[in-house]
């Protein structure tokens, strides 16, 4: 029986959200800096994981948010990018995960692996890369909390927007019910949060623009000023 979907997320409800990736943060000080960007106002925490396969580099695995959610019971997102997510859900959801974001282009099943996620007691996101088309969520878009559109080339942080998703994003915001997020990732800054903001995202993930910053505090408000006042 479809669920109706939810918001898995209670410290991000209504009004824009900013999403930190922990990809570019300082892993030699990674406490200091999550609590700094939860104490800045961050709806929720964003943890990128990279196979190697899926997209050309690596990053953490399930034992980084075991450690991240010893340390904070802040929401934690977690983007799989690997090649086979029916096999990394459950380790992540057993590491703390609330929520996991899959890539619909490395699902062979879209509506197994959002029942499993359920099971589970977990958020379900879905995103897409640059090149697939808004129409390939159509099936299961009703089914899902989230959707997640790449703003970049997944694989690497510090990348540049690309502008010519803000019409992808405008075609799933309009699919898209009043509980059901819709998140950006890539190349978000004052500028292009504002563009996809007023294109119907609600949910920003940013790494460098926060994390490369010398005052967090500030870039999360930055950022989280700059969606409020495309959409006021
Ligand atoms: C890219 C990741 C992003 C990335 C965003 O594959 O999904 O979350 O870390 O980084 P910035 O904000 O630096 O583009
Ligand atoms: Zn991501």
């Amino acid at each position: 029986m479809p669920r109706t979907p939810h918001n898995p997320w209670p410290t991000c409800q209504a009004g824009p959200c900013i999403a930190p990736s922990l990809l570019a943060c300082d892993f030699s000080r990674a406490g200091q800096q999550i609590e700094a960007v939860i104490a800045a106002g961050a709806g929720v925490l964003h943890v990128d994981i990279m196979d190697g396969h899926f997209v050309p580099n690596l990053s953490m695995g399930p034992g980084f948010v075991q450690k991240i959610r010893r340390f904070t019971d802040h929401p934690l997102d977690v983007h799989i990018m690997v090649d086979d997510p029916a096999y990394y859900i459950e380790r992540f959801a057993d590491a703390g995960a609330d929520s996991i974001t899959f890539h619909i282009e490395a699902a062979d099943n879209p509506a197994e692996l959002i029942a499993r996620l359920r099971q589970l007691g977990l958020g379900v996101g879905v995103t897409l890369k640059p090149g697939t088309k808004a129409e390939s969520l159509w099936p299961i878009i009703d089914e899902v909390d989230m959707v997640l559109v790449m703003t970049v080339e997944p694989g690497y942080g510090g990348q540049k927007f690309m502008p010519e998703m803000l019409d992808k994003i405008s075609a799933i915001a309009q699919r898209l019910g009043e509980s059901q997020r819709l998140q950006v990732d890539g190349g978000i800054n004052p500028e292009t949060v504002k563009l996809c903001a007023a294109s119907g995202a609600d949910v920003f993930v940013a790494g460098e623009n926060i994390f490369a910053s010398d005052d967090i505090d500030q870039a999360v408000k930055r950022l989280q000023q700059a969606a409020i006042s495309a959409v006021s």
